[in-house]
């Protein structure tokens, strides 16, 4: 598997968080503390730059799933390796995310997170493959939707490698 093409560089990646960001502060700020829990691996490179442009006071989190399936496909059937530390029972919850792809994985933890009873629960995902959606699930904030192909750095990786990358691209 080989680097192909860059679809979003640097700057890119930078201009789409600093849009996000002020989406959710327009919406957060005033509110209180937010607990923003990230899905590990992937997430942390995204999450990383996201709240350091966010204005509103945060908890940060992290959960970690394992999907089974291929290394590039998800089969639904998740299970959680890791939980959250801090209980979000009455709390504001943002889930942030890499990429949805089938939307199979984030729709199942935000099943088990909102039967924590949550104050709100919302989902922020940088990255959006639409195409490939298996769920109705509704995505709060996105950063970028992207056309059906495989794609790594930026956090995201083709069996754990390329994560390091700066900007995305297509693998072939
Ligand atoms: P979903 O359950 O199909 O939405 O898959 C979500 C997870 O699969 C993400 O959290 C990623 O870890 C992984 N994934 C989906 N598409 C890609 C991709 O293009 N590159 C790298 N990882 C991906
Ligand atoms: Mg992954």
């Amino acid at each position: 598997m080989e680097i192909k093409e860059i679809i979003l560089g640097e700057e890119e990646i930078t201009l789409a968080v600093r849009s996000l960001a002020r989406e959710l502060n327009r919406d957060y700020s005033g509110k209180g503390e937010v607990i923003l829990i990230c899905i590990l691996k992937g997430s942390i490179v995204f999450a990383s730059d996201l709240m350091r442009n966010l204005n509103f006071p945060v908890i940060l989190d992290f959960v970690a799933a394992s999907s089974y399936g291929s290394s590039t496909q998800t089969s639904g059937v998740v299970r959680i390796t890791k939980d959250h530390d801090n209980p979000i029972a009455g709390k504001d919850v943002l889930l942030i995310e890499d990429i949805v792809d089938t939307g199979l994985t984030i729709s199942y933890i935000k099943k088990l997170l909102l039967s924590r009873n949550p104050k709100s629960l919302k989902i922020c995902a940088f990255l959006d493959k639409p195409a490939r959606r298996k769920t109705d699930l509704n995505i709060d904030y996105t950063g970028v939707k992207i056309p059906d192909k495989f794609v790594v750095g930026y956090g995201l990786d083709y069996n754990e490698k390329h994560r390091n990358l700066p900007y995305i691209a297509v693998i072939e």
